[in-house]
This record gives structure tokens, C-alpha cells and sequence, in this order.
């Protein structure tokens, strides 16, 4: 459930119309409902209630302060990829014994840091990593708690530049050297090996990946064990779908199903590092139209948000849902698969501004009539949105709003032209 609607042809995010917003802020704008992250937060901590876990919000999904903050204090600790990362998890007053911290390629500087604050745990991704780890916690005399990040070698069956459990893929442990691995840790006075990492990919649409996964994990904890070492978490990552185009993803329930049973006969603590299921749906894209063209038998919208505020439609080939921020009359609502046609539409290209080709929104999608200067909505933007915007083309990030029920708040205000050189004025 989200808490976007059309109510008599406008759409509302919670209660204050979303082209009031586009007026007041500009576009484009991505705009977030509170209501609807805490919600699928709460779905996420009922679910897994059983387990007390422990829910490391992904701050790659969605990194801006005002939302890191929100999450802590509903209870999330943070899972960072990055020095940066774990600068905002501090800046969002995140308590390092909540911290966990994942990536193959971790700098001695990134490491160090992380090791200042003393964070919950590495999640160790390489022979080298752990190198690394073993000088810097002798040289510092420092305890050093260590998660194995597993490859499992599991095909979520997601999109490849997503698929992270799979071997082959950049990340993690092969899962049969772990146990070999593990015994050079065994009795070190300083690095503890105390869990299993393992994310599979993003975003998954099946529990069986996570099945598969926790098959080879279970006995893996049990030799880890039997090794002789303290193993107490087993943190199963994140990558729980979401909808996209119709109802396609999960509730957090049937994941728990799947995962419960396994942290129960481990006697683990549970860790999780959910993003998207948190996000994805808290937020949408505001653009406006600014020229409808038609070219080459095509009719192009091209609206001022592009592929550098959301790249996911080129970068992965996603889909997401388009439609007037206050859609004529007598255009029905689409239908959820937006496949087949829909009266009075015609099949369009929704672009941005941006010199590429691969500069577009959606393609031969069925859509109302528009004209310049009206507001759409790109849905499910809330994830990998302006996580993964650039400045590309010369082009200022949007600005971002948090709406609490009637009220609303910019959380990070629209760049401007001087953002965009100050680096280059101070050298
Ligand atoms: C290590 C790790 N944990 C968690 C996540 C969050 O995934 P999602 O947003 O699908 O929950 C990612 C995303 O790529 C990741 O790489």
C-alpha cells in the first residue's frame, strides 16, 4: 500500500495535491510520503517480529539525510558500501553498534574509519580484505568483529548488473573456500568471525532464492561452528521486490516464512539490509512537459526529467509507471500491466532532455494526450532514483520533498549552476 492516489483525476501524495508541490518546489521533483515509508518499514519489522532483528537500512537505495533519520529513529540501524555512506549513517546519528559494512573494494582509509567509530561489523568480501583487517587490528589492538559475505551461488533471476549471488559475480566469498578461510582467523586476538553475509541480488520476486541460499548457509554456520568459532548472526542481506508494474512483489511475510525457520535452528541473531522494499514505492518523480514531438512515425514526450535523475529505465531496462499528474476525464485509469491499449491513448516514448539516445523514461507506452507545460508522474522512484542521479548534460539534481500528511518539507533543495562548479573554483 502507498500513499499516492487519484482522487477526482489529481493526484495526491497523502493529502496535498502533487501539482501544488510542482508549483511550490519546481521540477523535476522527487517527492516522498512519509506514511508510506514507515508503513512498508512496519512490514518488515512485523513480519520478522519473531526473530528480533536487527534492520540495516541500505543507504545506497536512498541516501538523503532526512529519510537515514527517519529510519533510525523507527528503529533501523544502517548497512553502508562506502566511506561516504557511513559519514551520512553518523550524520543521521547513526550508532556505529548498528552499522554494518559491505563492498569489494573497501580502501585502507574507508577501513580505517570505520574501525574510529568501531562499527557492528565488516562484511569481508576477499582474502585480501581480510589482509588488511588482521594488519589494522594488530596494529591498532583493536577487536575487530567480521561477517563472511557468501557468494552462494544462487541465481535470483533478476536482471544480470543486479544479480550479485551468482558465481562469477564480483561479490563475496566462494562459499565452498569459506571454511578454510575461516580457520585463519581461529584464535587471532583480535578479528572475530562472528556471522554470514549473503545478498543475492535486487530486486528478487521469489523466496526460493533465499531458500537455496539458506540451504548451503545452515550447515555452513554449523562448520563454522564446530571450527570453534562464536557465530551468532546470519544477515541475509536485502533485495525483497516491490511493485513495479502491477502487484508483482512479495509481502515481507513470505519471506519470513522462509527465513525465520532457518534463524531459528541457527539460534542467530537476524540481520537485514532492505532498501527498495522500504523506498521504491515511497516516492515518485514529478516532470513537466516541456514539447511533444512527433518524429520518424514516433510521438516523443519530452519532459524535463532524464536519464540523469533516474537512470534505472536505461540502465536495467526497468519499468516504471507513468501517468498525468491530473489526467483528463475521460481517460480511464491504465490497466496494471499498461500493455494493452487504453481509450484515448496513443502508444508514446516518454524522454528526457539529455544528449543520448538511451535517454528515456518508457517506450511505446500507451498514454494520454498531454501538452506542454502538464505535470507526469514517474512512480516507484523512490529507490536507485536520485541515489544514482548524476550531473550529467550540465544538469542540476532535483529537489527533494518529505510530505507528512498535509504538510510538506524540502529535505534537499534544487541544485544550482554554481553547485556545479564549486569543486572546480576551489583547487
Ligand atoms: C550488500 C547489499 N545489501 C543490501 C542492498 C539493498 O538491496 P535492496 O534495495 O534490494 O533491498 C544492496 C543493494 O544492492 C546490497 O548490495
Amino acid at each position: 500500500m502507498d500513499h499516492f492516489h487519484y482522487t477526482g483525476h489529481v493526484l495526491y501524495c497523502e493529502g496535498v495535491p502533487v501539482a501544488e508541490l510542482a508549483e511550490s518546489y519546481g521540477t523535476p521533483l522527487f517527492v516522498y510520503s512519509k506514511k508510506t515509508l514507515l508503513h512498508h518499514l512496519h512490514q518488515l519489522q512485523r513480519a520478522f517480529a519473531p526473530a528480533e532483528p536487527l534492520i540495516c537500512y541500505s543507504i545506497k537505495t536512498n541516501p538523503n539525510l532526512a529519510i537515514c533519520r527517519l529510519m533510525r529513529e523507527n528503529g533501523t540501524g544502517f548497512d553502508v558500501t562506502s566511506g561516504g555512506e557511513l559519514f551520512r549513517a553518523l550524520q543521521a546519528g547513526g550508532n556505529p553498534e548498528r552499522i554494518v559494512f559491505a563492498g569489494v573494494g573497501k580502501t585502507d582509509r574507508e577501513i580505517t574509519e570505520a574501525l574510529d567509530v568501531d562499527i557492528l561489523m565488516f562484511n569481508v568480501e576477499s582474502e585480501g580484505e581480510l589482509a588488511v583487517l588482521r594488519d589494522l587490528s594488530e596494529q591498532r589492538r583493536q577487536q575487530v568483529r567480521l561477517a563472511f559475505r557468501v557468494n552462494p551461488d544462487v541465481d535470483p533471476k533478476t536482471h544480470t548488473k543486479t544479480a550479485t549471488g551468482k558465481r562469477g559475480t564480483k561479490f563475496g566469498l566462494d562459499w565452498e573456500r569459506v571454511e578454510k578461510l575461516a580457520n585463519t582467523v581461529l584464535g587471532h586476538p583480535y578479528l572475530k568471525l562472528t556471522g554470514i553475509h549473503m545478498h543475492l541480488g535486487s530486486p528478487i520476486y521469489s523466496t526460493e532464492p533465499y531458500r537455496t541460499a539458506l540451504e548451503r548457509a545452515v550447515p555452513l554456520i554449523e562448520a563454522l561452528r564446530e571450527q570453534g568459532h562464536d557465530l551468532h548472526y546470519l544477515n541475509m542481506g536485502g533485495g525483497f521486490g516491490i511493485h513495479y508494474r502491477k502487484q508483482e512483489g512479495l509481502p515481507a511475510d513470505a519471506f519470513a516464512e522462509v527465513i525465520l525457520p532457518a534463524v531459528e535452528y541457527t539460534r542467530c541473531q537476524l540481520l537485514l539490509e532492505p532498501g527498495r522494499f522500504i523506498v521504491g514505492n515511497a516516492g515518485i518523480l514529478v516532470s513537466r512537459v516541456l514539447f511533444v514531438k512527433d518524429a520518424g512515425g514516433k510521438r516523443f514526450v519530452i519532459q524535463d526529467a532524464a536519464m540523469n535523475d533516474l537512470i534505472r529505465p536505461t540502465l536495467y531496462d526497468a519499468f516504471h509507471r507513468i501517468w498525468p499528474v491530473e489526467p483528463p476525464s475521460e481517460v480511464p485509469a491504465p490497466p496494471e500491466d499498461y500493455e494493452s491499449p487504453i481509450p484515448h491513448t496513443r502508444l508514446v516514448d516518454i524522454v528526457g532532455p539529455v544528449c543520448e539516445s538511451g535517454d528515456f523514461l518508457a517506450r511505446d507506452r500507451w498514454f494520454p494526450e498531454v501538452k506542454r507545460g502538464d505535470l507526469l508522474a514517474i512512480f516507484s522512484a523512490g529507490a536507485y532514483g536520485m541515489a544514482m542521479s548524476s550531473n550529467y548534460n550540465g544538469r542540476c539534481r532535483a529537489a527533494e520533498v518529505l510530505v507528512d500528511g498535509d504538510k510538506h518539507r524540502l529535505i534537499r533543495r534544487r541544485e544550482t549552476y554554481h553547485d556545479l562548479i564549486r569543486p572546480e573554483l576551489e583547487v
